[in-house]
């Protein structure tokens, strides 16, 4: 078991590619706070880790509001003692961007990247002097694509510089960071690809591998980056996309 002993917490947990990183890392031996907008996505994902003899915590918090991390880290320390990993992975996807323009740049850009620096500051305190890991979950539009909203290509390429950041400001406290630049992973923010043939024709033929990613696929790259086995690897993006950005 590659986390055994360890305790995660996963931001946006409560589905899709969250709840598959919810589901590896307590699988892998790791005590799991998940936190979400949604209490009874994140209550079933907990329920399901404890039913399969696992530790989880589910917790109601927005990622991008600053007194919820805080509080997300004490309560994740009340509950299981420590604090090894942290995902960042809690993001707005471009379709349920409300408002204005602006608004939408606004949210879009707390929920996505500011989150992330308000949860980091949150944990890293708390983490142990070696063996600590955060992950921020990146997307191809982040490193190499901009058609998405300004402010998802924006917010994705930003958490690329924080991440650069963070590991070199926490190396010595023995804490690594990395980012996962996901292309496209098959959850409720992409079920258009189950719907629309041509779209789906047109990634499969946009990638070297010809395949949609699943999030269970995600989960397994972001397993490696969070546990020691990546103990080497820091400031790095690691692409899981299928081969898009090489096509
Ligand atoms: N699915 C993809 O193709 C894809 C591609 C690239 C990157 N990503 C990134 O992966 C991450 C997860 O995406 P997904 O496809 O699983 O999304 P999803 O919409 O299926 O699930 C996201 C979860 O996060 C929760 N959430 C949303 N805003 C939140 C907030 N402010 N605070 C706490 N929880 C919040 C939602 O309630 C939901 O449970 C995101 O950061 C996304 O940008 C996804």
């Amino acid at each position: 078991m590659r986390l055994e002993a360890k305790s995660a917490i996963v931001t946006g947990g409560g589905r899709g590619v969250g709840r598959a990183m919810a589901l590896r890392f307590a699988a892998e031996g790791a005590s799991v706070v998940l936190t979400d907008l949604d209490a009874d996505h994140a209550e079933v994902v907990a329920a399901e880790i404890v039913a399969a003899g696992g530790r989880a915590l589910a917790l109601v918090a927005d990622a991008a509001d600053a007194e919820d991390a805080e509080r997300t880290a004490r309560e994740a320390l009340a509950a299981f003692g420590r604090i090894d990993v942290l995902v960042n992975n809690a993001g707005l996807a471009q379709q349920h961007a409300e408002g204005t323009e602006l608004e939408r740049w606004d949210r879009g850009v707390d929920v996505t990247l500011s989150s992330a620096y308000r949860q980091s500051r949150a944990v890293v305190p708390h983490m142990p002097g070696s063996g600590g890991a955060i992950l921020n979950v990146s997307s191809i539009a982040g490193n190499r694509i901009g058609t998405s909203a300004p402010w998802y290509d924006a917010a994705k390429a930003g958490l690329v510089g924080l991440t650069r950041h963070l590991a070199v400001e926490h190396g010595r406290a023995g804490i690594r960071v990395n980012a996962l630049c996901l292309g496209l992973i098959e959850t409720r923010r992409t079920a258009f690809i189950h719907d629309d043939e041509a779209a789906r024709a047109q990634w499969l033929a946009s990638t070297a591998l010809g395949t949609v990613g699943q999030p269970e696929e995600a989960a397994a790259a972001a397993l490696f980056l969070v546990s020691d086995d990546a103990s080497l690897v820091t400031g790095q993006i690691l692409v899981a996309d299928s081969g898009r950005t090489i096509v």
